[in-house]
């Protein structure tokens, strides 16, 4: 299944999980959103009590944790802790830190591996993280890398931030940015790097749709669909 799927990468707010759900649509794609993944782990470690670098803290809740992803009628993505759901939860700007910090431990990684591992065998997917196209799918069909500077992405993040009536500053949303990249591209275990063989698509100067119609050309010459 790997050579007719996608896997997009790039760090937070890059807009890879809103270009790659409507490339979903528009292709026949099942989209998966990995980082929903890790943050369900960071929740879950989050409501626990159990800080989030605390390694042996947050390996041990782990055979505690049932996730779930499903997909609903429209094809968006919900996600499930034990049964609960907690697709908006996940999405709080608490979370988003906590996600970032479980993600950098090995236990944490190989837990989530496999479920990877799994959609992608079984599914033609687009599937975005920061890892997928150096680790969970290396043999993908088309591999993307998005980026913009902190500052864009920060902005963009926080205008969604606002319109989804969270409360929070530039200031703060470009603060989360920064800090998690930094985690994100220096830990040990699996960091955000540009794999060989992507196509590196940054969207400083082009908007949403300018973005989605170059990713939509880019995925139909390469995986010719
Ligand atoms: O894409 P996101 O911002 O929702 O991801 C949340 C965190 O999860 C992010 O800071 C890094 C981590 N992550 C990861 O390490 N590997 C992935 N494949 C996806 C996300």
């Amino acid at each position: 299944m790997e050579e007719k799927s996608v896997a997009i990468d790039g760090p937070s707010g890059a807009g890879k999980s809103t270009l790659a759900r409507m490339a979903a649509r528009r292709f026949g794609l099942i989209h998966v959103d990995t980082g929903a993944l890790y943050r369900c782990v960071g929740l879950h470690a989050l409501r626990s009590g159990v800080a989030s670098k605390d390694a042996d803290g947050v390996a041990a809740l782990l055979p505690c944790i049932d996730i779930e992803m499903r997909h609903d009628g429209a094809g968006v993505q919900r996600m499930y802790i034990n049964g609960s759901d907690v697709t908006g939860d996940i999405r709080l700007p608490e979370t988003s830190i906590y996600a970032s910090d479980v993600s950098a431990l090995p236990p944490v990684r190989a837990f989530l591996l496999d479920m990877q591992k799994e959609m992608a065998n079984k599914y033609n997917v687009i599937m975005d993280g920061r890892d997928i196209g150096t680790v969970v799918m290396p043999c993908a069909g088309l591999k993307i890398f998005l980026t913009a500077p902190p500052e864009i992405r920060a902005g963009r993040r926080y205008r969604e931030l606002l319109s989804g009536e969270v409360e929070t500053t530039f200031d703060e949303v470009l603060r989360d940015i920064e800090l998690r990249d930094k985690n994100d591209s220096s830990r040990a275990a699996a960091p955000l790097t540009v794999a060989g063989d992507a196509v590196v698509v940054d969207t400083t100067r082009i908007g949403l749709d300018e973005s989605f119609d170059l990713l939509c050309s880019i995925i139909s010459e390469r995986l010719r669909l």
